[in-house]
């Protein structure tokens, strides 16, 4: 039998005023970084508005700019990308990880999870901007490499030539991408560069700000983003747009999902109670790839069942403003480029790592380690009993 347990202390204790489950409302940090907008679907990213930077910049520029703070000059980025460019070939002991990973049928974030903290085994004490560069480079590469692996391929070595998203596709397949379609994928990775204090950026501050190093942040980013609630969910959307099959039936398909109190994956936002700024983004580089270089059935398709599920969330969910979100174009634009579904949370990750590693630099600035408080509410007063006189 346990004995009585004193609940006096903790009774005291439970002054929960400023808990916020799950941190809700709470603010973590000041960011010079992305200015996320929910009410007015709005972000922000390092000054310049989504829309306008995302579908015009390189990756290399986005990055450049999150971790600088300023664009760079012709010179300048041309010397960032040939710098990054070198990076690209992986460590050897990475190369054997990702084998050893794709013999035990590993999932794809889980074997760039164990690589990541490989990152740094040939680059010795350089300083932390050339670090950004090799950790930033080798993500794509690790993620190609993988694939190679795990689909019975052979790897193919990097191209120093290509830019880091031509590269990454070139690494998938052993095929040059077109224009557009490289285009497409530049404009991806800029949209989800950054956003905010996200789950995984929040875990990649906390641990920078231990005084660890940029590459245990990144593993630990990477382990948050996996999680379905994050990163790990575009698939689905997609899966609806494929049961839909032809326009004519999404009404139909919607409202029995709708009536049997289904969410429809892609639609609404925590945060965005208007549409989804990066939604309109990537819905505009999706069609300029399909148009150009792509299956221009499926965009329509993909528009129709879009302008279903809006008017048939109206109609079920009144009020409640479910707008499309990113994760709808995301699917429909990865899958367009050709990668297929285990790759997406993956190539997420290729993008946000810009992100993360920016925000490990403005939080080495502060200087301040990340210890909230946390409230108790377990017993006190239990009395030590030895094993052998204890009572199950
Ligand atoms: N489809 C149908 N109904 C939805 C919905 C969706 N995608 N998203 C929210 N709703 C409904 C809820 O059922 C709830 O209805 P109720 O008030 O009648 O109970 C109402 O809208 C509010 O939902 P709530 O869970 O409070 O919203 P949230 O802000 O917590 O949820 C999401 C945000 C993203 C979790 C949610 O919209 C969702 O599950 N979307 C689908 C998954 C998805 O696309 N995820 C990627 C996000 S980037």
């Amino acid at each position: 039998m346990r004995r009585a347990v004193d609940h006096s202390y903790t009774m005291k204790l439970v002054t929960a005023e400023t808990y916020r489950p799950g941190l809700e409302g709470v603010v973590a940090a000041e960011t010079s970084l992305s200015l996320v907008d929910g009410q007015n679907g709005r972000l922000i990213i390092a000054g310049y508005a989504l829309e306008d930077i995302a579908a015009h910049a390189s990756f290399e520029e986005v990055a450049f700019l999150l971790w600088r703070g300023e664009l760079p000059d012709k010179a300048t980025l041309d010397e960032f990308k040939s710098t990054m460019a070198t990076y690209r070939v992986l460590p050897s002991a990475t190369h054997s990880l990702l084998e050893q990973a794709a013999h035990h049928q590993v999932a794809p974030m889980d074997a760039l999870r164990m690589a990541a903290a490989t990152f740094d085994i040939d680059l010795g004490d350089v300083d932390d901007f050339t670090r950004a560069k090799a950790v930033a480079a080798r993500v794509p590469p690790t993620v190609a490499t993988y694939w190679r692996y795990l689909t019975g391929q052979e790897p193919i070595p990097p191209s120093p030539t290509l830019g880091r998203s031509a590269n990454y596709l070139y690494m998938l397949t052993g095929a040059e991408p077109g224009p557009a379609t490289v285009r497409a994928l530049e404009t991806y990775f800029n949209t989800v560069a950054d956003h905010g204090v996200n789950a995984s950026t929040f875990a990649a501050r906390v641990i920078i700000a231990t005084q660890s190093d940029m590459v245990s942040a990144v593993t630990g980013a990477i382990g948050a983003l996996k999680g379905p609630l994050h990163g790990g969910a575009p698939g689905p959307a997609l899966d609806m747009v494929f049961e839909i099959g032809t326009a004519d039936r999404a009404e139909e398909v919607i409202r029995a999902k709708l009536d049997n109190e289904e969410r429809l994956m892609g639609f609404g936002h925590r945060v965005y109670k208007v549409r989804d700024p990066r939604a309109d983004v990537l819905a505009d580089a999706a069609e300029r790839m399909f148009a150009s270089e792509g299956d221009m059935g499926l965009y329509d398709l993909a528009k129709s069942v879009e302008a279903t599920a809006l008017k048939l969330l109206e109609e079920y969910k009144p009020g409640r403003n479910l707008k499309t979100n990113v994760e709808f174009f995301t699917a429909l634009l990865l899958h367009g480029i050709g990668l297929e579904i285990p790759l997406f949370t993956p190539t997420f990750a290729a993008g946000r790592v810009a992100g993360w590693i920016a925000h490990c630099l403005e939080q080495q600035r502060t200087g301040r380690l990340i210890r909230p408080d946390s409230t108790y509410i377990g017993p006190t007063g239990l009395t030590w009993e030895p094993v052998e006189t204890r009572k199950g």
